[in-house]
C-alpha cells in the first residue's frame, strides 16, 4: 500500500468518525473481511440481482405475495400511457391538458434515466421528453418554495392535448469545451445552453429562471427515504466542522402528504422530501393528472384554452384516487436497488481505493444503516435495520459556476446540487442504452462527470486529473460496478 493511500485513508477514517462503516473496500487486493467493507449487497436482504434491461425493474426479494400484487398494480398506473378526457377509460383518462409525458414511464423509461435529446451537427433536435425545465421568478413562495413564472407556472410543458397549445418548445445549443489531464490526454465536454421559444401565451416574466433536469432511475428511492434525518443532520455538522472545503447543507422542502416542511432527499436539488410528495407532485405537473394532494390542473389564469379543456373521470373526483396514487406510491418504494458487478476484479478494486484517496467519500457517503420508511402501506421491517450502500450524504453543495443554473429551489441555490446517489450509475447503459449523467444528463459517462465537477469538489477532480490513463480506467470501472 502507498504510504499516502495509507494517510488519507486515515483521515478518511478522522473525517467519518461515527461512521466508520464508511470505509471503502481492500486495497491492492488484500483481503479486509471487516463488515466495512461492501460486497454485492447493496441493500442487505432487499437487493435484486439482476442486470441488463430490467436491472431498475425489480420489487425488493422479500416482498410477500400480497405485496407483489400491489407493486404490479403501481406498476401498471407508472408505466400505461393516460389518455385525453373524455374517453370510455375512466381510470385513464386526464392527460394534460399540458403536459410532458403521457405516463411517468414516458421519463423514467424502465425505471431508469432520461436523457436529453442529441442535438445534431445542424443544431437541430427532437424536443426533449426525458429532460424537464422548472422554471421560477427571483422571491420566496410559498413555504419557502420558488415563485412560479406567472404566465407559464413552475414548468414548462412543451405538449398539450388536441385543442389546447403546448406551452412552448425547449431549444438546446451546446458549446465544446476543451481540457487535458495532467498526462496531456485531450477531452471536450458540451456546455448545454437552453432557450424557449415558440411561447403560446406570450412573454416569460422578466428574470425568469430555468432549471433543466433528467428524469433520474427510481430504484432504490424507498431506501433513500428510510434513511434516518439524524444521519443527513450528521453528515452536514461533520463536513462544516471539518473546516474543509466540502460544506454541505440539508435543503428543507415542504411535503404535500406531510403537510410540514421536511428534509429534501429526492430531486436534484433535493427539492423533494419523499417518494409520495414526488409522486403527487409528478402526476400533476408532469402528466396533467389530478390527485387529492393536487386536486386542480395546472392551468394559469391567461392559459384559456387549457382552463376550458375536459377534465379526465367526466369530472368526478380526481384524476388518479388515493388508492391508486398509494399502489404507485408502493411501487416505486419497493423497487430494488440492484447488486454491485465485477466486485472482485483488481481494477475494481484498485478503483475503490482512488475513490477514497480522491475524496469522492466525502460526498458520495457509501453507507447507512436505515430507519424507518414512512412510506404507506409498507410493514417497516422490509426496510428497516438494512445496510444500504447508495454513496450520497444527501446535501446540498455548491459545484462550481459551470455547472450553476442559477436557480434557488427551497434552501438551495443557483450553485448548489445534492449529491446524487451512485448505486446503479453503472447499470444505466444497459437498462437506456446511454449513460448520461449530472443533473441535465450534459455528462457522457462517468468521467465527463467528473470533470464537470468545481466548487467544493474541485479538489476531487483536479485528483483526477492527476491520474494516469490506468487508473482513470480503474475508477470509472469502480463506480460503474456501484
Ligand atoms: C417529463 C418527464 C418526467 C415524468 C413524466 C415523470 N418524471 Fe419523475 N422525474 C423527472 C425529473 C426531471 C426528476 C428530477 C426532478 C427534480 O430534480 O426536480 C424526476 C424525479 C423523480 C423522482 C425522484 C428520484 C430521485 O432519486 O431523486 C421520483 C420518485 C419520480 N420522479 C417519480 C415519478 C413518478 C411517480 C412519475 C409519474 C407520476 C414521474 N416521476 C413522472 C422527470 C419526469
Ligand atoms: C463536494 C461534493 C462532491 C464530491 C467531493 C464529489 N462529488 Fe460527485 N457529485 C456531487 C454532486 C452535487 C453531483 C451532482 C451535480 C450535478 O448534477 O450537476 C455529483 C455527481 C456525480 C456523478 C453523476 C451521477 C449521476 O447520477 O448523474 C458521478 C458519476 C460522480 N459525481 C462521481 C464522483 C467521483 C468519482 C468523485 C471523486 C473524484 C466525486 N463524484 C466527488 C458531489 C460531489
Amino acid at each position: 500500500m502507498k504510504p499516502g493511500l495509507l494517510a488519507r485513508r486515515a483521515v478518511g477514517a478522522a473525517i467519518v468518525a461515527g461512521g466508520a462503516t464508511s470505509l471503502l473496500g481492500p486495497v491492492h487486493g488484500q483481503a479486509d473481511l471487516s463488515d466495512a467493507v461492501q460486497g454485492e449487497h447493496t441493500a442487505g436482504a432487499a437487493t435484486a440481482f439482476v442486470s441488463g434491461r430490467n436491472a431498475f425493474s425489480m420489487p425488493f426479494a422479500t416482498l410477500d405475495d400480497a405485496e407483489r400484487a400491489r407493486f404490479a398494480v403501481g406498476n401498471s398506473f407508472f408505466r400505461r400511457n393516460w389518455v385525453q378526457a373524455p374517453a370510455s377509460t375512466t381510470a385513464r383518462d386526464g392527460l394534460g391538458p399540458h403536459f410532458i409525458a403521457r405516463s411517468c414511464g414516458g421519463c423514467h423509461v424502465q425505471d431508469g434515466r432520461g436523457a436529453p435529446p442529441e442535438v445534431r451537427k445542424d443544431g437541430k433536435h427532437e424536443q426533449p421528453v426525458g429532460l424537464l425545465v422548472r422554471l421560477s421568478v427571483p422571491g420566496v413562495g410559498a413555504n419557502g418554495g420558488v415563485v412560479p413564472d406567472p404566465v407559464y407556472g413552475d414548468q414548462l410543458n412543451n405538449a398539450a392535448v388536441e385543442g389546447v397549445q403546448p406551452e412552448g418548445l425547449v431549444r438546446i445549443r451546446t458549446q465544446p469545451l476543451h481540457g487535458r489531464f495532467a498526462d496531456g490526454t485531450r477531452y471536450t465536454l458540451q456546455k448545454p445552453v437552453y432557450t424557449l421559444d415558440t411561447l403560446a401565451y406570450g412573454p416569460l416574466a422578466p428574470g425568469v429562471m430555468l432549471s433543466p433536469r433528467v428524469a433520474p432511475q427510481i430504484a432504490g428511492v424507498g431506501l433513500i427515504e428510510a434513511i434516518r434525518d439524524d444521519d443527513i443532520l450528521d453528515n452536514e455538522r461533520r463536513q462544516q466542522a471539518s473546516g474543509g472545503p466540502v460544506r454541505g447543507q440539508v435543503n428543507r422542502v415542504w411535503d404535500d402528504f406531510a403537510q410540514a416542511l421536511r428534509i429534501g432527499r429526492l430531486g436534484w436539488k433535493a427539492n423533494q422530501a419523499s417518494v409520495a410528495s414526488q409522486t403527487a407532485g409528478a402526476f400533476l405537473g408532469d402528466i396533467g393528472i389530478t390527485s387529492p394532494q393536487h386536486p386542480t390542473e395546472a392551468c394559469m389564469p391567461a392559459q384559456k384554452d387549457c382552463l376550458a379543456s375536459p377534465k379526465g373521470a367526466h369530472g368526478q373526483d380526481t384524476e388518479i384516487d388515493a388508492r391508486t396514487l398509494s399502489d404507485v406510491i408502493f411501487y416505486q418504494a419497493t423497487l430494488a436497488p440492484a447488486a454491485r458487478r465485477k466486485v472482485d476484479l483488481p481494477q475494481v478494486q484498485r478503483g475503490a481505493a482512488l475513490f477514497a484517496q480522491a475524496q469522492c467519500d466525502s460526498c458520495h457517503r457509501p453507507s447507512y444503516i436505515t430507519g424507518d420508511a414512512p412510506f404507506a402501506g409498507l410493514s417497516s421491517p422490509k426496510v428497516k435495520g438494512l445496510k444500504i450502500w447508495p454513496y450520497t450524504d444527501l446535501l446540498l453543495h455548491d459545484m462550481g459556476e459551470a455547472l450553476a443554473d442559477g436557480r434557488p429551489d427551497y434552501a438551495a441555490n443557483g450553485r448548489q446540487w445534492k449529491t446524487p446517489p451512485l448505486w446503479g450509475v453503472g447499470l444505466i447503459r444497459d437498462v437506456n442504452g446511454h449513460q448520461r449523467l449530472l443533473h441535465d444528463g450534459r455528462a457522457r459517462g462517468v468521467m465527463e462527470a467528473v470533470l464537470w465537477h468545481g466548487g467544493e469538489a474541485t479538489a476531487a477532480r483536479e485528483q483526477v486529473r492527476r491520474l494516469n490513463a490506468k487508473d482513470r480506467a480503474a475508477l470509472v470501472a469502480f463506480v460503474e460496478s456501484l
